[in-house]
């Protein structure tokens, strides 16, 4: 590391000392008391990609979005990562709300729209293949290569809202009677803008029957 580079990384500890005096500044109270205990409404699983941080485009404080984040948002039914986050956040947290978030230009789901050849990435990028291939007709329809691309970035964050739903952990809370909704949202970096997909599951009967379990 050159003289540069650990100037340029201290002064993320001068931005977090500068942070943290801000927060206490405006209530004294507040890390002794999230330091005791996290309620978060939501958790939210969303992209990697730096310019969609979750806390700052919901404008939310620490304490209030449990975060799970990956390349293109994907939830993968053997992830034991992102099972875990949701069992957590589901059992333990009790959040209301799970949000799905995707993004337009998402460079995860241009990658495996495009094909070519990138290692080991390409394993978890064929989980958006499977996207495009059940909706193919649909997206190939549009006009342009960007446009192509940002309904497959849509269909994505439905197909995995759907995935959410299809777990036992979901299904089960849901059994419970738990106030629970899984949302699908994308975010548009052009304008910082958040939209409704028009997908908002909160019972059983609304997934297919397929991934429905029986009994109790
Ligand atoms: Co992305």
């Amino acid at each position: 590391m050159n003289k540069f580079q650990r100037r340029k990384l201290n002064s993320l500890f001068k931005n977090n000392k500068a942070w943290a005096e801000k927060m206490t500044q405006e209530d004294p109270n507040f890390f002794s008391h999230l330091s005791k205990q996290q309620h978060p409404d939501y958790l939210w699983i969303g992209c990697s990609d730096s310019r969609v941080p979750a806390n700052q485009v919901i404008d939310l404080k620490p304490g209030e979005v449990f975060v799970h984040r990956n390349i293109a948002n994907v939830v993968v039914h053997t992830d034991l990562n992102c099972l875990s986050v949701i069992q957590y956040a589901v059992n333990v947290l009790e959040v209301q709300h799970i949000i799905v978030c995707g993004h337009y230009g998402c460079g995860g789901v241009k990658a495996a729209f495009e094909g070519h050849e990138h290692g080991l990435i390409d394993n978890w990028l064929r989980h958006i293949k499977d996207v495009y291939r059940l909706h193919k007709n649909e997206i190939d329809a549009e006009a342009t290569e960007q446009k192509r691309i940002n309904l497959l970035c849509e269909k994505n964050v439905i197909e995995q809202v759907a995935n959410v739903c299809h777990t036992s952990i979901v299904q089960r809370a849901w059994k419970k009677n738990k106030d629970l909704t899984v949302h699908g949202w994308i975010y548009s970096i052009e304008d910082g803008l958040l939209k409704a997909l028009g997908t908002e599951i909160s019972e059983s009967d609304q997934i297919n029957e397929i991934h429905m379990l029986k009994g109790n």
